[in-house]
């Protein structure tokens, strides 16, 4: 799975909006697509099985944190989920990412890719300062986490995709970047601050890119999908 892709962030409140966006698609066509918490809370983990029995790659992106021991059984919990791709807080240190490894490996040896958050993007500089008690700059904790997650093993991690040539430059061009904040050029931003085009994020070094709402609530999705496929991709 190494390759550019793009993941349709499946941001809705319930299974029968979920699966009716997803019937938009041709049968052929089965996009990479993101479960986030509002979905896996509300649906549990029988919609995650719906989603891949029917075709899709799937991104659980539920950023787990806690004690090592706690991250290795949830991981195990998830692995069987036979998902492809699972993230986690790298503010719960290494031990708890070797922990979280170990957890995801199957019997059989292989395992869903691993990815870290480093700073969440709704924190900013006066937030990490005054109330974490972080007194480095942003960009040097979100590198020095970046670190943390390739030493441990992990696949990649989330970040912006105005960081993401500097994370492969610091953790090697192999390290995957996963990158929300993605616009066309003629779309609304919405809450996203931080925001790259398609066609400039696949020349900045993103591995795979987080596509909500140009898709989702497009006149026509797959369209938009389409679309976001060719200027990443080409
Ligand atoms: O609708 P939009 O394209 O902004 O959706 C982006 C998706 O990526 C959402 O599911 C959002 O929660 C997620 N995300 C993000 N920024 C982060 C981490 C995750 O936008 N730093």
């Amino acid at each position: 799975m190494r390759t550019k892709d793009v993941i349709i962030a499946l941001d809705f409140p319930s299974k029968a909006e979920t699966l009716a966006f997803l019937d938009r698609f041709p049968a052929g066509e089965k996009p990479f697509v993101k479960i986030g918490m509002e979905l896996f809370y509300a649906e549990g983990p029988d919609m995650v099985r719906e989603i891949k029995a029917r075709g899709h790659k799937i991104f659980l992106d539920l950023k787990l944190h806690d004690i090592p021991n706690t991250v290795k059984r949830a991981m195990a919990s998830l692995s069987r989920l036979d998902v492809d791709l699972v993230n986690l807080h790298a503010a719960g240190g290494s031990e708890m990412m070797r922990a979280a490894l170990e957890g995801l490996t199957r019997p059989d040896g292989t395992r869903p890719l691993l990815i870290a958050v480093t700073q969440l993007t709704s924190t900013n500089a006066e937030t990490l300062k005054n109330e974490l008690l972080i007194p480095v700059p942003m960009e040097e904790t979100v590198l020095s986490y970046a670190k943390n997650a390739a030493g441990s093993g992990l696949d990649g991690i989330v970040c912006s995709p105005l960081e993401a040539a500097k994370v492969k430059e610091v953790c090697g061009e192999d390290f995957l970047t996963v990158t929300p904040g993605i616009r066309f050029a003629d779309s609304a931003a919405g809450d996203q601050k931080r925001i790259m085009t398609p066609e400039k994020a696949g020349k900045s070094g993103c591995d795979l890119i987080v596509v909500g709402r140009p898709i989702t609530q497009a006149e026509d999705p797959v369209a938009a999908y389409r679309r976001t496929v060719r200027e990443f991709i080409g």
